[in-house]
Order: structure tokens, then C-alpha cells, then sequence
């Protein structure tokens, strides 16, 4: 077969070394890819949102099965331009994206199919948020309705913060159109899980679950970010608690969809919150997380193809989804600054020494081939990820993995995974 992995980051990396697994398949291409991406497929110097582009190349070159990574092109419909060649596609069509592309929708569906989530008012209209907001209780979220590269949730502890933040989402449109509505949301407090899943319209399958770290600075401190850091399984997530969720998160989700006219195909990342009154929605994404899929496609027995097939076929139903009894860590190595202002192009020295060793892994994130070597090329560099038997093992590994690479302004978490110490 030949897969066509549409994407450039961390996640299409671990989906492509997981791809590269499969007996079935003995081409992969990914667009545009990166310097590591390189290393299993042909990448090609197409964009991510450049549709028609992917499906000609797609077409031109016989390729069997196209998989989506981000979550920019699924909202926009890359799914439905590729069907329309009559190309076999692993994600969910516009319809069924919106799921995370806008918060209003997820927030109604949940509320209509009774999913346990924080309470919400929808707003589109900067006057009537800021008058809501006289009368609430603070902490309290502000989120812009569109996507916003995992940006445009604001934590607001004071009424003058959250008037700022109104002003700032609806008025100063700092995440342009994702901003034209926005959900004002209940704070919620407890341990955040990520839970991620594959569906086929109607059947949904639980992966091994993950928990990201996604403030910039250790003890979750500074800015948020796209995530620094993962590990799993959490063992935050029990087995009393998948079985809940299943009952009234998992299945009423992936039936509400299809109820709605909207069947989803593809992967349902679910945001979780452990609170004191069970499990709650925070939110939803269309796709693998990023830097989830890092520590769990690493630990998946299955043959990704045949898991993403049956999805797209609807027969998930005949799949055993099974993963190793092991755990991993994924630390994210960033260029100082990132999320706001960082230097690129400097040269990453030390990759080699992966090789050949099994159970450690460096995903590329941000980086790029050029002339001097491979170097650093976006705000979050490499994913380097380690297996062990169980978590401190694979936590000790990955910390032990993060001294073999070297770059200028190299920024890391020391703390990813700290968190299992007390369990
Ligand atoms: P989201 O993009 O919706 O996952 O939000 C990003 C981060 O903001 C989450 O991972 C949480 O840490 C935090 N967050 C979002 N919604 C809430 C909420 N209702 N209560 C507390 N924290 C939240
Ligand atoms: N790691 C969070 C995300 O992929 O959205």
C-alpha cells in the first residue's frame, strides 16, 4: 500500500513511525513532513492547506490511504476535497470536525445529549458577554468559538481580566475569526486526562490514556502552549473511571454525532477533567494529540493501518484495540521563548545517538535540513520519548534521552511526569 500522511509535526511523525510499521504498507509520502519525518517517507513540499494540490499528487501517484494529522485542514474540509477525488481518507469530513472547530457547537451537543461539561453561555456579541459577566463567579473561562493553535482559552481570576479578555477575543480579534463567538464557561478544578479514541461513525474504541503538560514552565507555570510534555498510561485514569466515561462520555458523544447527522470517522481526542463530581468534557479535538500521540501510538500493538481502515470502512467493531503493559514519557524540547518570540536555525547535534535503541524515540517537531546540517525550525523542536515498565522507569529514560541532544537555546520541563510521584 501507499499511505499519504497530510501534516509536519510531532504527531505526524509518531503516525508515520507507527505507519512504517505495518507489513501492509511499502510506501509513505507525508506533506510537507519535516527533517526526521524524512527518515520514513518521501516528504513532499506540499502545504497542509493546499487541498487540491494533496489530492492531485494523491491521485497522480496511486495512493491507497490519505491520513489527516492537524486539526487546521480537517475543519476546513480537507476531507471532503480528497473523497471528492475518490481518495480513501483516515478523518472526519467538515461535518463531523466542527466537533473542534467550534466550542459553541461542542458545548450545545454536549448540553443537548446531557455530557457531563462545565456550565456555559454562548456569546456573540462583545456587550452581552461583558454584561454576563457582572453577575458570575470568578475563576472563570473565556474561549474564542474557533481554533486558535490551543491558544484561545483565557483563565480569568478578576472581572477586570475577564473584561480584557472579551475585548481581546470579540473586539481586538487576536485570534482573528475564531473570535467571532466565544463561550463563557465554568472554572473547573481537578487532574486533566487526555483521552483518545478511534470511531467509525457509530463504534468507538478507547486507546491507552495520556496526560499533557501544557503550561510553559515547570510546575506548571507561564504561558499555555500547544503541550511540553506527556506520559502514559495516567494513572490518574482508573479503570472505575474509563468505565464511566464510556457510559456517559465515550458512546453518547460518538451517537449524538451520528444523530446529528454529522457520523465521526477518525480520531476523538477527549479533553477530560477529573473533578470532585466525576469526569467532565474541558474539550474536544478531531485528531491525535500532539504530544499524545507521542507516548501512545509507541505503545499500540495493533497494526495502525488495519485500526485506521476499519474506521474508515466502519468494521471498528471487529477490532481489539491493544496496547504494551508498559509506559511512556515524551519530553518536548523548545527554543527559549516559545510560546511567544523564539530564534530558528540553529544546528541540533546528537541525533544519532537514537539509533538503535530500542524504546527511545526523537519526533521532530520543528526542524528543517539545510546545508549545515538538521536544525531547529519552530518553537517546539523534538519530541523525545522513552519507554520503561512502568512510569518512573520510562520517565528516568526520557530525562536520560534529553541530555544526548544538544542546540542553542534548547528549553525543556523538568517535571514532566512528576506528577506519577504521587500516586
Ligand atoms: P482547551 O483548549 O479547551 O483544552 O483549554 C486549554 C486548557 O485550559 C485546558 O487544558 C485546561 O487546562 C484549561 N481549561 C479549559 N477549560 C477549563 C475550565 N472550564 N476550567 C478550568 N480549566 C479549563
Ligand atoms: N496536546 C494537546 C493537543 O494536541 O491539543
Amino acid at each position: 500500500m501507499k499511505v499519504l500522511i497530510v501534516g509536519g509535526g510531532g504527531r505526524e511523525h509518531a503516525i508515520a513511525f507507527a505507519v512504517s510499521k505495518s507489513p501492509k504498507v511499502d510506501k509513505i509520502y507525508c506533506a510537507p513532513g519535516n527533517a526526521g519525518i524524512a527518515d520514513l517517507a518521501e516528504c513532499v513540499d506540499i502545504q497542509v492547506m493546499d487541498f487540491e494540490e494533496i489530492a492531485k499528487f494523491a491521485k497522480k501517484t496511486g495512493v491507497d490511504l490519505v491520513i489527516v494529522g492537524p486539526d487546521d485542514p480537517l475543519a476546513a474540509g480537507i476531507v471532503d476535497v480528497l473523497r471528492g477525488y475518490g481518495l480513501k481518507v483516515f478523518g472526519p469530513d467538515g461535518k463531523a470536525a466542527i466537533l473542534e472547530g467550534s466550542k459553541a457547537f461542542s458545548k450545545d451537543l454536549m448540553k443537548k445529549y446531557n455530557i457531563p461539561t462545565a456550565e456555559y453561555e454562548v456569546f456573540d456579541n462583545a456587550d452581552k458577554a461583558l454584561a454576563y459577566l457582572k453577575d458570575s463567579r470568578f475563576p472563570i473561562v473565556l474561549k474564542a468559538d474557533g481554533l486558535a493553535l490551543g491558544k484561545g482559552v483565557l483563565i480569568c481570576n478578576t472581572p477586570e481580566e475577564a473584561e480584557a479578555g472579551v475585548k481581546e477575543i470579540m473586539l481586538d480579534k487576536k485570534f482573528g475569526m475564531a473570535g467571532n463567538r466565544m463561550v463563557i464557561e465554568e472554572y473547573m478544578t481537578g487532574r486533566e486526562v487526555s483521552v483518545l479514541t478511534f470511531c467509525d461513525g457509530k463504534t468507538i474504541k478507547v486507546m491507552s490514556s495520556a496526560q499533557d503538560h501544557k503550561r510553559a514552565g515547570d510546575g506548571d507555570t507561564g504561558l499555555n502552549t500547544g503541550g511540553m510534555g506527556t506520559f502514559s498510561p495516567s494513572p490518574f485514569y482508573t479503570a472505575k473511571i474509563d468505565e464511566y466515561c464510556k457510559k456517559h462520555i465515550y458512546k453518547p458523544t460518538v451517537d449524538a454525532m451520528a444523530k446529528e447527522g454529522r457520523p465521526f470517522k477518525g480520531v476523538i481526542f477527549f479533553g477530560l477533567m477529573l473533578t470532585e463530581d466525576g469526569p467532565k468534557v474541558l474539550e474536544f479535538n478531531a485528531r491525535f494529540g500532539d504530544p499524545e500521540a507521542q507516548v501512545v501510538l509507541p505503545r499500540m500493538k495493533n497494526d495502525i493501518i488495519d485500526v485506521m481502515l476499519s474506521c474508515v470502512d466502519g468494521t471498528l467493531g471487529k477490532v481489539k484495540l491493544e496496547f504494551e503493559d508498559n509506559a511512556a514519557v515524551c519530553v518536548m524540547l523548545a527554543s527559549k521563548g516559545y510560546p511567544e518570540k523564539y530564534e530558528r536555525g540553529f544546528v541540533i547535534r546528537g541525533l544519532d545517538s537514537f539509533d538503535g535503541k530500542e524504546g527511545y524515540y526523537v519526533f521532530h517537531s520543528g526542524t528543517k535540513k539545510t546545508g549545515k546540517g538538521i536544525v531547529t525550525n519552530g518553537g517546539r523542536v523534538l519530541g523525545i520519548t522513552a519507554k520503561g515498565d512502568n512510569l518512573i522507569e520510562a520517565r528516568a529514560r526520557a530525562y536520560e534521552a534529553v541530555e544526548w541532544i544538544d542546540f542553542d537555546n534548547k528549553y525543556y520541563r523538568h517535571d514532566i511526569g512528576k506528577a506519577i510521584e504521587e500516586v
